[in-house]
């Protein structure tokens, strides 16, 4: 049977729906709705698509999981190869180079061209290409003529869009080759290696290798749960407009929706761009992602056509280097640390060594079979590498240096804080302290339930955490709301004023919400994400401790482990006593209560169905949003207002059953100006 006309609707609404909310998160990092809504609408779709196989659509954000497992990667031929970056390593070999620029351009001593400065982000190069506005295919680099086609894995990018999105700007070109790099930012490569590690995975030297391994994936739903992300940093082939600069061609791709980076700056002279650049190589801690330099282009694409290419190089754009970020060291001890979840992981005792700006004195080992596996011994020279904030990790011995000294390391059998032997399950890498009273693992999980994601307790950091554990003061993360003056004043460096700052910074955050309550309880598996979608889907601590297995698995996103491991938490007694602590402590353990959006529409639920007269559906819901309006995607009793456009789909049945008030645009635009701004 065909699809009815309004479920058809539906599945467009929907779809359009979750492709702007997914560029609002993934490109603009501005989200405007939960990721629990963002999911149900997401299952909404699958139900609708699973149903009628023909609403299918290659832009759908249902197709994004990954296709099936490929025998091997095509080869594409690309008509403009890419090119790669001629090197400086210092400020004195970019103006050099751009003597040369002058020279070559026949201009004078003094002679300036518009320079284009963006980020170098260390990932692995992407050419995609839109056909009418479509992707039609994403291939590598390659060696610059011929790349492999890897379509499957690059729609599984969520900030690629399948589509251009249509919006207020102009119209797709006929043809658009976008070219960038794809990468994992610093946050994810941690996350990821952090995983792999505990699962028994070889980890990732970097982030690098780890965006080049996962797109370079035969499998796309192995790359599909990479955290992949995508930065445009320039145009291949261009039909149907005329591009006349870089920075053009930058504006241009970010109107059609993708991201580019927002540290790109035009210049007029090479004084400014350079005074850029070196502002940059003592802030590159503050990017996002490893970048390795920064690029300069001269902008007007006349000019760089004059230019020319050698070799693989341009002539019209340089690359000049941030100082590496690895070293060599000396090993000097391994130790073990016990981990909130009771985890053993071995770490670096290393001789201090500068790296890139930092001292690094400690590096992690991640767990056994890596010491093992990479033959690391104690007394090795070591190379270590860091990433941003990362933790510095130990990539591996150099063996040419060893004097026959070196010691292997041999795992505990007992835990350095308790005592208690250590326990290796067959089918996991990591070792565990199963003492739930070790006072180690509490130290850690207090500093965790402390912390700013969590119940961002300011005053309580490692150091108090572990003074309070020795001295007595807590035996679980309740406790810590039956401190007293009297009993912090027992503690070494704390007066009177450090102690009633730390009880009001311990007081205040009983006005955290929910969630954050679920993230700080230190839940094997349970993050800000997970700890979201359980709060919104089970409403408080007691529907969520008597939900069953099944119950947690069936909320979107968990997966049987997390339901597992919620599950086991709830079933321990001891977990039990904390709850009841924090509970008459006054902790906010339900989802009641929370703060109002701000704005005028503040606690206002809009629905949207069929077309707007001069309003697009993204317009209306940024509209909505920016006044503190919450749009959602199907009409019920919690609906305020049904916004009509013309050829409403069945939510308008909907609303009229329900009684919903049901406005078009004009009604919402008075809802806006009136409720709203004054103009
Ligand atoms: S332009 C004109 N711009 O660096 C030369 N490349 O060594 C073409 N990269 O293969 C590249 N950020 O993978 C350019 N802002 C940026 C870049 C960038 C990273 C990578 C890219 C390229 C390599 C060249």
């Amino acid at each position: 049977m065909p699809a009815p006309d309004e479920i058809r609707e539906e599945a467009r609404s929907l779809r359009e729906f979750l492709n702007y909310h997914a560029y609002r998160y993934y490109v603009l990092d501005q989200p405007e709705i939960s990721d629990a809504e963002y999911d149900r609408a997401l299952r909404r779709l699958e139900e609708i698509e699973a149903e009628y196989p023909e609403l299918v659509t290659p832009d759908s954000p249902t197709q994004r999981v990954g296709g099936k497992p490929l025998p091997q990667f095509e080869t594409v031929n690309h008509e403009l190869p890419m090119l790669s970056l001629d090197d400086a390593f210092d400020v004195r070999q970019v103006r050099e180079w751009f003597g040369r620029v002058r020279r070559l351009l026949g201009l004078g001593p003094e002679g300036q061209v518009e320079l284009v400065v963006e980020p170098k982000v260390d990932g692995l190069a992407i050419s995609l290409l839109y056909e009418d506005g479509v992707l039609t295919r994403g291939a590598t680099r390659g060696d610059g003529f011929t790349g492999e086609d890897v379509t499957a894995n690059v729609r599984t990018i969520r900030s690629i869009p399948l589509r251009i999105p249509p919006g207020d700007g102009p119209e797709p070109p006929p043809l658009l080759e976008v070219r960038g790099e794809v990468y994992l930012s610093l946050e994810a490569f941690e996350r990821l290696n952090e995983r792999r590690a505990q699962r028994g995975e070889p980890v990732f030297a970097n982030p690098r290798n780890a965006a080049a391994g996962s797109v370079r994936q035969l499998d796309p739903q192995i790359t599909a749960r990479r955290p992949l992300a995508f930065l445009a940093y320039g145009v291949g082939r261009v039909e149907g407009v005329t591009l006349r600069s870089q920075w053009e061609a930058l504006r241009l791709v970010e109107k059609m929706g993708l991201p580019v980076s927002g540290d790109a700056r035009l210049f007029a002279t090479i004084e400014a761009a350079l005074e850029y650049c070196t502002n940059w190589m003592s802030r590159r801690e503050e990017l996002p992602f490893e970048a390795d330099g920064m690029v300069l282009k001269v902008n007007d694409f006349e000019l760089q056509d004059r230019l020319g290419v050698v070799g693989r190089a341009p002539r019209w754009a340089i690359a000049l280097k941030f100082p590496p970020r690895e070293e060599v060291t000396r090993l000097i001890d391994i130790g073990v640390n016990v981990g909130r979840t009771g985890v053993v992981t071995p770490y670096a005792v290393l001789e201090p060594v500068n790296i890139g700006g930092v001292v690094v004195k400690q590096a992690t080992l991640h767990n056994e079979d890596y010491v093992r596996s990479r033959d690391i011994r104690i007394g090795d020279f070591v190379t270590v590498a860091r990433a941003g904030d990362v933790i510095p990790q130990v990539i591996g011995p150099i063996i040419s240096r060893r004097t026959g000294e070196e010691k292997p390391f041999v795992m505990p059998s007992r835990c350095p804080s308790c005592g208690e032997p250590l326990t290796r399950l067959p089918d996991e890498a990591a070792t565990y302290c199963t003492n739930s009273a070790c006072p180690a693992q509490l130290a850690r999980l207090l500093e965790h339930f402390a912390s700013r994601g969590a119940m961002d307790i300011e005053g309580l950091g490692e150091k108090v955490a572990q003074q309070l554990v020795r001295a007595g003061l807590v035996q679980d993360v309740g406790d810590l709301y039956s401190l007293t003056e009297e009993k912090l004043l027992r503690l070494e460096g704390f007066a009177e004023k450090r102690a009633r700052g730390l009880l009001a910074a311990i007081e205040s955050s009983k006005q955290r919400p929910f969630w954050r309550v679920l993230t700080a309880l230190g839940i094997r598996r349970v993050g800000t994400v997970v700890a979201q979608a359980l709060a919104e889907h089970f409403g408080s601590i007691d529907r969520l401790a008597r939900a069953s297995e099944g119950e947690i698995e069936a909320v979107h996103g968990m997966g049987p482990h997390t339901a597992a491991a919620v599950r086991g938490w709830f079933s321990q007694e001891s977990n039990r006593r904390v709850v009841e602590k924090l509970r008459l402590a006054g902790v906010r353990l339900s989802q009641a209560g929370q703060a109002p959006r701000e704005g005028p529409l503040a606690g206002l639920s809009f629905v949207l169905t069929g077309r707007l007269p001069d309003l697009s559906r993204a317009e209306a819901s940024r509209l909505i949003a920016e006044a503190g309006g919450k749009v959602t995607e199907s009409v019920s009793s919690h609906t305020d207002y049904l916004v009509v456009g013309e050829d409403p789909g069945s939510k308008l049945d909907r609303a009229r059953e329900l009684g919903v008030s049901i406005i078009d645009q004009a009604g919402l635009r008075r809802l806006l100006r009136v409720e709203g701004d004054s103009g």
